[in-house]
């Protein structure tokens, strides 16, 4: 079959692929929803196979190199990769601004007002990539400084890191340095996967970014949720002429490289202190580890002028975060029953403040971890707290270790149900097998059922859950639907107020959408974005119950072991029964239509409606607005995305106002429909 496309059209598509990604990644704002990108990327695949001698390697469907490496070769940096410097207090920061200060005045330079980039220091690997004739042809690792290793094939499996760069102004030889993170959500699923698959667990996520860029394989590195922070630049030819750090950094990322969003110009010693407090305050909200801050003198001429010390500048440095390790005891070691059974043995600390926060339980992941480790109640302990939420127990200090210890045994029955545990083939993880039977696992689906992006219900957080099902009130999650208020009423802590608020939240949670209610079911593996798979492409649930794992496979993503965990989940009787009544209970959806162009471009989108409508009622917008993916809630919030006000809008209004959220008419309403 000869395809309708021209070559002129392939190239278009390429590098309208290539734009969205720019707008992704660098711009952070998607022109398109993922879905639309999928199929123009599916498109390309199909010119692809149809001409495969159009095929170039800046084509996004080359990211991933078919052959794994046998080594990886060793490869001289043009220019040496530097370290900086550190400052671990405001003092020497004072010391490191004085200090520059009478080496500019030495050179006779006024140093009244000097300006700083400052930048959050990355907690990632560092890189060099090189682009010549605005095509990436090699990429590095620091090694040494000054020379890395190769590590091209890898790096170009990262979507972030543009294959050739934007517009027409590259220079014919540019090096971009950054680093490679990988972001913390990412790191987290990661490492969910990585454990049910035995797969290496990764201790923290510069371990994680770390060893995936050290794979010979770049198929696995792809699969791996790497992302990329350009922060300077090494051989630039034929020269360019900048007068500021920080124009370079805006002129690369005008090349399509991603710049972190945080960096900002701050003028002299206060600025740099109140960087540091405002980043050191954000970081553990920050989707990936820092471990500091890094100021770098903006002026280039001052840079020059200041020059360096053996391997770092003069004009830059590392102002780091008090370190997040620390050392305690362990008091006690219990195991936790995750919502899929899963059992974690977690160490009961004496607290210990770690970077700022008290902690007092830390994971020890799993049986073979605590193996490993062989961490015994009484020991002595370093904790970390990696970046995201769970704090972990690193290493014992054996010389610490008091002369009765016992290793530590897993139980064979589980703590909470009493059932006998079991290990799965090809798990690292015991699990329960109770189900919802357990009473553990009862209250983590009853959680996820109820979480934001489930079936969202306001007003049921994680104590009441727990309170609900200790009461005997709730034994499935159908059992919220059936809550009188007398007896929510009637728990411990429970005003009136709360109760009638539990209720409405459960009653508006009934009108949902089918891919919501897939993901809140809390299938294994089954995510937001397979359940909106399933969702769309299988329409109704009845399709998605009764599909068998080779036509599930067919779907995008959607893989043998996730297809697997699809139907042995409809295929439980305990199952059925549960969904059977949710739906008696009034779980209703609009039904799915055809996914047309436009059809998720609000996917996740908050959107609060206020004011008189006049083209849509109400309940028709809220109802288009769920169609297009958004969530339409009550009241304006910093998590708003969008405000759509009508006539005579009032507070609503003026919230959004007030907090920079961008407010939309009906024809803004229309014009998504079309
Ligand atoms: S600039 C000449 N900027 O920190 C200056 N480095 O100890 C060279 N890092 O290996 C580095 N974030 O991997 C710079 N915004 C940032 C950074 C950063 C993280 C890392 C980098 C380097 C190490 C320096």
């Amino acid at each position: 079959m000869s395809s309708q496309f021209s070559r002129t059209e392939y190239q278009q598509l390429k590098q309208q692929l290539n734009e969205h990604a720019y707008h992704y990644y660098v711009l952070d704002e998607p022109q398109i929803a993922d879905a639309q990108y999928d199929q123009l990327y599916q498109q390309l695949l199909r010119i692809e196979q149809q001409h495969p001698d159009w095929v170039t390697q800046d084509s996004p469907t080359q990211r991933v190199a078919d052959q794994p490496l046998a080594k990886f070769t060793q490869i001289k940096h043009a220019q040496p990769m530097l370290s900086l410097g550190n400052v671990f207090s405001a003092e020497e920061l004072t010391d490191f601004v004085q200090r520059i200060s009478k080496l500019l005045e030495q050179a006779g330079e006024s140093s009244n007002s000097l300006s700083f980039s400052a930048e959050p220091k990355l907690d990632g690997l560092a890189v060099s990539i090189r682009y010549e004739h605005g095509h990436l042809i090699q990429a590095a690792t620091r090694g040494d400084g000054s020379t890395g290793e190769d590590i091209t094939a890898n790096i170009k499996t990262i979507q972030s890191i543009p294959l050739v760069l934007r517009g027409d102004t590259y220079p014919d030889v540019l090096e971009v340095r950054g680093e490679v993170v990988m972001p913390r959500d990412g790191f987290a699923r990661y490492n969910q996967w990585a454990l049910s698959h035995d797969e290496k667990v990764f201790a923290n996520p510069r371990n994680a970014a770390a060893g995936s860029l050290r794979q010979l394989d770049p198929k696995k590195t792809a699969q791996r949720p790497l992302a990329f922070y350009a922060y300077s630049v090494g051989v630039i030819e034929p020269r360019h002429e900048f007068e500021l750090h920080s124009e370079v950094l805006a002129w690369i990322k005008s090349l399509g490289l991603p710049v972190n969003h945080l960096n900002q110009v701050v003028q002299g010693e206060q600025g740099c202190a109140k960087f540091y407090q405002s980043i050191g305050d954000q970081r553990a909200t920050l989707n990936f580890d820092i471990d500091g801050v890094v100021y770098k003198v903006d002026k280039l001429q001052y840079q020059d002028i200041l020059g360096f010390v053996t391997k770092a500048p003069r004009w830059a440095t590392a102002h780091k975060f008090p370190a997040e390790e620390a050392t305690t005891v362990v008091e006690n070691i219990d195991v936790q029953v995750g919502r899929t059974g899963s059992i974690t043995p977690v160490a009961r600390l004496q607290a210990v403040n770690v970077g700022g926060v008290n902690v007092t339980n830390a994971t020890l992941h799993n049986e073979d971890e605590i193996r490993r480790k062989d961490v015994r109640v009484g020991d002595t302990v370093f904790v970390r707290r990696a970046g995201d939420v769970i704090p972990e127990v690193v290493k014992v200090v054996l010389a610490k270790r008091p002369a009765d210890t016992q290793p530590f045994m897993m139980p064979d029955h589980c703590p909470v149900c009493d059932s006998v545990l079991l290990k799965l083939e090809g798990e690292a993880v015991l699990r329960c097998p109770a189900g919802l039977s357990c009473d553990a696992q009862l209250k983590e689906s009853i959680k996820h059922f109820a979480s934001r992006k489930g079936m969202d219900i306001e007003g049921l957080g994680d104590k009441l859950v727990e309170q609900l099902v200790d009461s005997g009130l709730v034994n499935s999650p159908a059992d919220l639907y059936h809550l009188s208020e007398v007896k929510v009423a009637g728990l411990a802590r429970m005003a009136q107020k709360s109760a009638q608020n539990l209720l409405f939240g459960i009653e508006q949670s009934k009108t949902t959408t089918l891919a919501r209610f897939i993901y809140s079911l809390g299938i294994r593996e089954v995510g937001e974005a397979t359940a909106l798979t399933l969702a769309n492409h299988l329409k109704n649930l009845t399709d998605i119950m009764a599909s068998d794992q080779e036509s599930l496979q067919q779907l995008p993503d959607i893989g043998a072991v996730v297809a697997a965990r699809i139907t042995q989940y409809f295929a439980v009787p305990e199952n059925q029964q549960v969904i059977a009544e949710l739906l008696a209970a009034g779980i209703n959806w609009p039904a799915v239509t055809e996914p047309s162009a436009g059809a998720l471009l609000l996917v996740d989108k908050v959107v609060v409606l206020t004011g008189k409508l006049s083209v849509f009622t109400r309940a028709d917008a809220k109802k288009h607005l769920q169609q297009l993916g958004a969530k339409v809630t009550s009241s304006v919030s910093a998590k708003t995305d969008y405000v759509l006000a009508g006539e005579n809008a009032g507070s609503k209004l003026t919230k959004a106002q007030e907090l920079n959220i961008p407010v939309v008419d009906e024809a803004w309403l229309q014009a998504m429909l079309n």
